[in-house]
Parts: C-alpha cells; structure tokens; sequence
C-alpha cells in the first residue's frame, strides 16, 4: 500500500511516498481504507524533531514511527475474527494519536479504540478534520477549564484549528465568548458565533482589568503573566503549547488571588477517554451541531507541500490530506 514515510528528521522534503506492507490484522483489529486525514503543527513537530524535547518520545536519532499523521476517516475494509461492533463496508472516523500511521492507504485501529461510525451526513474531510480538533478543545473546555454557562471566555488564534472548534463548543456551553484572530480572518471567526471577535493586529486583548474568567489560548502565543491582569478572580488560563513559564505556574498552583495557568497534554489522554469523545462527536455531526472549517485540501502525494504550508502558522481551520485508493492498495 502507499504511504507517506519519514526516513529522518527534518524538513517536508524527508518526507516521501513509499509502497509499504499493508497492516497485519489482529483479532481485535479493524482494518480502514483510509479517505482523509489531516497535517496539524503536532505532526510537523514529529517530522522536523523540533522542539528537541519531543525526540524523548518519538526517537532520539530519527522517527521510531515512519508513517505520520494521526486523524482516521475511510471505509472498513476487513475486520478481526473478535470484532464485533464494525463490519466492512462501515463509514468509520477516529484517530491513531498517540501512536501516528494514519497517513497510509490503509489503517488498522482495535474497535475499542479511538474509532466510531462516521454519520451519513458527514464527509471523511469533516471528520478527519474535526477528530484532531475536537479532541483537544473539548477536554481543554471541559474538563480544564470546567466551563459554565454564562460565563465568559476569551479565546487566543479563534481562526486555527483548535480556535475554531473551540469558539463553537464554548458558544453551545452557554458561554460569552470573545475570539481573536487578524484581520484577514476576522469574517470566518464571526462566523462560528462569539459575541465579539477581537482583531489582534489592532487590538491588545490583554489590556483590560478582570474581564475573562477563562482564558484559552489555543496557540500558545501569549503568557500568563501579560494575561494575569484580564482575567477574573480565580480565573485560569489555559494553553495549548509547552513552556517553561507555564511549567514553573503549574507547579505554583494557584495564586493568591485565586488565578492559575495550566496546560493539559491531551493527545496522551486514556484511549477510553478519548474513545468516549470521538462517540461524543459522532452525535453532534449526526446533529450538524458541528463547522469543520478545511483551510486547504491536498492530494496525498502532496504531503510535503501540506507540511510546508502548516508550517507556516497561519492556515485557518484544518488542513486535509485525501488519500485516494491506488492498485498496488
Ligand atoms: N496540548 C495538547 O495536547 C495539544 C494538542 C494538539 C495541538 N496542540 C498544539 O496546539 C497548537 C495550536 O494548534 P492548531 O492546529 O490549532 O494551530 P493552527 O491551526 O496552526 O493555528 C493557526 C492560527 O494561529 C494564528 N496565529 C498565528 N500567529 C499568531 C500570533 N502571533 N498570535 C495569535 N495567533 C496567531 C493564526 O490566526 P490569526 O493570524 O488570524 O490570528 C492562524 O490561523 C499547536 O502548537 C499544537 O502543537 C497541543
């Protein structure tokens, strides 16, 4: 079968299409001819092995997992002799995280796993999309921020991948949400329903006294410090990326006036927790109480080209890889 493969770390150019071994089934597998899948700033990190830190978990001296990508979205093509809940021919959407080899014709997933029945109503782009997205901003909304009706939440790079489901959820949890993004993006990020959408470019989000009771900056491109004064009493902020200020905060806990900063690493949540999720999100797509919003489409062949774009850090919403079936599959 085609499949993207890493043979080093590096930039998009290590990456190259390969015919590999298609996966060997076990008992409780349930083997995906994959439709979609997606690029997101965590699989370029695993591709250039920067920050370093992440080569602890994915190789010292180059990738332990050739096959990139994580989000799952395709056909059942053949089940384990113990499955029980798909059988070929199931539209099925899910993740590999945190193992990735998603970016392959074909995926083996256990039917316990990250996996669910993908709605009629939804395509394999939504869904790969959304598989990625959801399951980071519904724990940080969640359970993080534990997040109640009325109040309000500011949310930092509304426009990107995790912002965008993130202005959605926030809004059908009953909170007030402010979004910011640039300018170019400010229509989109109306779109998705905040109450008010701050253009960054123009605006300092920061300088304002006790507005937010939560603060999620879901690209890790502020501090707590600079966000310490715009948050309520006991308010939190969460981020998305890893920092040694955010470190040192979380290990201060909460501070005297009741604030505190935390960072989750939810893509290393339970696979049972995560399991629940993606069923979680089959309803709501079922429901169409859910926007993807797919910034680019790239045929797989043109991984590298999606990774260079990714890099950038400026793509709105998801970036799709589509992944059509070849002979040799
Ligand atoms: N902790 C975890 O478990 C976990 C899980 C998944 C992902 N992540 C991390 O979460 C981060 C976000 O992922 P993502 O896929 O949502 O990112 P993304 O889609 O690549 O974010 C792109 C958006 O960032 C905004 N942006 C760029 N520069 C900015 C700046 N200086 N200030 C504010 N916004 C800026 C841009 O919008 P505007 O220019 O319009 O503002 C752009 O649309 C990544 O670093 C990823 O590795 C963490």
């Amino acid at each position: 079968m085609k499949a993207a493969y890493l043979t080093a770390y590096g930039g998009p150019d290590v990456l190259a299409i390969r015919d590999i071994p298609a996966p060997v089934l076990a008992p409780h597998d349930v083997l995906i001819r994959q439709h979609a899948s997606t690029v997101s700033p965590a699989d370029c990190a695993m591709r250039s092995g920067n920050p370093a830190l992440i080569r602890l978990f994915t190789g010292l001296t180059r990738p332990r997992q050739p096959v990139p990508g994580g989000a799952v979205a395709g056909v059942v093509e053949a089940v384990g002799a113990a499955v029980t809940r798909y059988r070929p021919g199931d539209r099925v959407f899910g993740t590999t995280d945190p193992h990735p080899n998603a970016m392959a014709e074909l995926v083996a997933l256990p039917e316990e796993g990250a996996l669910a029945l993908l709605p009629e109503r939804a395509s394999y782009a939504d869904a790969a999309a959304l598989s990625y997205s959801f399951l980071t901003a519904m724990p940080y909304l969640r359970d993080e921020a534990q997040l109640k009706p009325g109040q309000s939440i500011l949310i930092h790079g509304a426009a990107g991948s995790i912002g965008v489901v993130a202005v959605q959820l926030a809004r059908q949890m009953g909170a007030i949400v402010t979004a910011t993004c640039s300018t170019h993006r400010l229509a989109l990020v109306e779109s998705l329903g905040p109450d008010r959408t701050i253009d960054r470019t123009a605006e300092d989000f920061t300088a304002t006294s006790a507005a937010y009771d939560v603060i999620f900056d879901t690209v890790g491109k502020s501090s707590f410090a600079a966000c310490r004064e715009a948050l309520k009493p006991g308010g939190i902020y969460l981020t998305t990326t890893p920092s040694l200020a955010i470190a040192t905060n979380m290990l201060r806990g909460t501070q005297a006036d009741g604030k505190r900063a935390k960072m989750a690493t939810t893509g290393l949540r339970k696979t049972a927790d995560k399991a629940r999720d993606i069923e979680l999100l089959r309803t709501m797509l079922a429901a169409g109480t859910l926007r993807a919003v797919i910034d680019r489409t790239y045929p797989l062949e043109r991984i590298a080209e999606a990774h260079a774009y990714v890099e950038t850090g400026t793509k709105a919403g998801d970036v799709v890889i589509e992944i059509t079936p070849s002979l040799s599959a």
